[in-house]
């Protein structure tokens, strides 16, 4: 049999440390597995042309991180609960490996942040006073996270300036604050027919009216939109041009040079959310671009560095700056500076850029899977994305395929869910390839949908 060999292309560091996150990345992605055997060292380091000293460092270092463990006699293995049992963290803060196969929301790929994160830590508690991140900030915070977020939203290919950057605690409280600085109880909201729900529920708690634009496979209908403005006094669009959620649309230039200019001869503030945008290679000119005074661009870390930072970046119009600093404010009084600086930190040394590429890399591996696994079906997906968007062949109905997926240990997001309007189902799943930490469980719950689209109904046997 051929003994696992890991991956040291672009790894950077001394060679055990190299060898030390391969082996990390590979019990992340799945490819490692809960209880595996790891080769003996010396093999090991046969293999890969290192010295055994190299590999049983790399070894005793993964050991002391408690991702491995090693049994006197019997060798080292993958420990069952990896990354938790060393150090006594909370079983629930891990996303499980085991029970239904959970394709019901859009993490990001379970990665290696934790590890920098510990080395980050390490790094700060040593060069700074760390007493400085304790206090309250005055606004509008620290001059080196706002720089840093500047250079980050100019590497999305916005017009940004240190003057008009906002730090939010992730994208959700980004909406939240430019949704409270652009519009009043009763005010129109207008976003795709299809959007990321939480949105919805926002404006219903904010008295907001909340319209559909009507959309093609492409995304969101420019006319669809300029006809609603010329009949209602609208005062905000919601968007996600780039891997839209929940049809993984990406919206080319044109239309989004449109929106921007209805943006200007509609006076109305769009709202773009740009969440899925870092995780392209090929940054898309945002719609902040064309139109710079009439939108408040979100750009978050939460999909390609951690979720778990809750660190996003604004750029906003300059009239807006005021109130979007007073919601800031007035939601938490500022994000916790010690979380921004960890960003700042990652964006500095090469951490983010090493972050965001392993989720390229994993949703190229996952999403090229799905796509062998589903062939022959129409599907929409993105190479860069989170998930797939899968129509319901005839006669499924949304409600019976999503039953008759959990019957089979599945959980899927029903489109219904992304709806505007809350009546139309658009007859699709959103399937997140993202959140499972094994590849091989995600492998299967994927064939296991196909072969559930193969039955002509439920009444096929699925269901009962
Ligand atoms: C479209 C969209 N916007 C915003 C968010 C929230 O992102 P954050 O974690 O930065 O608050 C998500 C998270 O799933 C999302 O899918």
């Amino acid at each position: 049999m051929a003994i696992w060999t890991p991956d040291l292309t672009g790894r950077t560091g001394p060679k055990y440390r190299k060898l030390a996150d391969a082996i990390a990345d590979a019990v992340a992605k799945g490819e490692l597995r809960p209880g595996t055997c790891l080769p003996p060292h010396r093999i090991l380091a046969y293999e890969i042309s290192m010295s055994a000293n190299t590999t049983s460092r790399a070894y005793a270092e993964c050991v002391k991180t408690g991702l491995l463990c090693a049994e006197t006699g019997r060798g080292t293995f993958v420990r069952i609960n990896p990354r938790g049992q060393a150090q006594g963290t909370p079983a629930d803060l891990y996303r499980p490996v085991a029970g239904p196969i959970d394709f019901s929301s859009n993490l990001p790929f379970p990665g290696s942040s934790g590890r920098y994160l510990a080395h980050t830590l390490g790094e700060l508690s040593r060069s700074r006073d760390l007493q400085a991140f304790m206090d309250y900030q005055k606004k509008p915070g620290l001059a080196h996270h706002l720089a840093a977020g500047t250079d980050w939203l100019a590497g999305m290919g916005v017009p940004a300036t240190a003057g008009r950057t906002i730090v939010t605690c992730g994208a959700q409280h980004g909406i939240m604050a430019a949704l409270m600085a652009a519009t009043r109880p009763g005010d129109l909201l207008l976003t795709e027919a299809l959007t990321y729900a939480p949105v919805m529920a926002m404006a219903s708690r904010m008295d907001l009216k909340i319209r559909p634009i009507a959309m093609d496979e492409n995304g969101i209908l420019p006319d669809a939109l300029a006809s609603v403005c010329r009949s209602h006094p609208v005062k905000a669009v919601y968007l996600t041009p780039t891997i839209q959620t929940p049809t993984t649309a990406t919206l080319d230039s044109e239309r989004r040079k449109a929106v921007a200019g209805m943006a200007k001869t509609y006076d109305f503030i769009l709202i773009e959310d740009d969440v899925y945008g870092p995780l392209r290679p090929d940054v898309k000119t945002p719609i902040a671009a064309f139109s710079p005074e009439h939108t408040v661009y979100i750009s978050s870390t939460s999909k390609c560095l951690a979720p778990g930072l809750r660190v996003a970046f604004l750029y906003a119009p300059e009239k807006l700056v005021p109130q979007l600093s007073r919601a800031i404010q007035l939601s938490c009084w500022m994000p916790p500076p010690l979380m921004v600086e960890i960003v700042s930190q990652w964006l500095a040394d090469g951490t983010a850029e090493k972050l965001k590429t392993l989720q390229y890399q994993e949703a190229a591996h996952r999403q090229s899977m799905a796509g062998e696994i589903f062939s022959g079906q129409a599907f929409r997906a993105d190479p860069c994305g989170f998930h797939v968007w899968l129509p319901l062949p005839s006669p499924w109905e949304t409600h019976d395929f999503c039953r008759a997926a959990a019957d089979q240990g599945i959980k899927l997001a029903p489109g219904s869910l992304f709806a505007t309007d809350g009546r139309n189902d658009p007859g699709a799943v959103r399937i997140s390839l993202s959140h499972e930490p094994d590849r091989e469980r995600v492998r299967q719950g994927v064939k296991t949908l196909a072969a559930l689209l193969q039955l002509q109904s439920p009444q096929d046997g699925w269901v009962i």
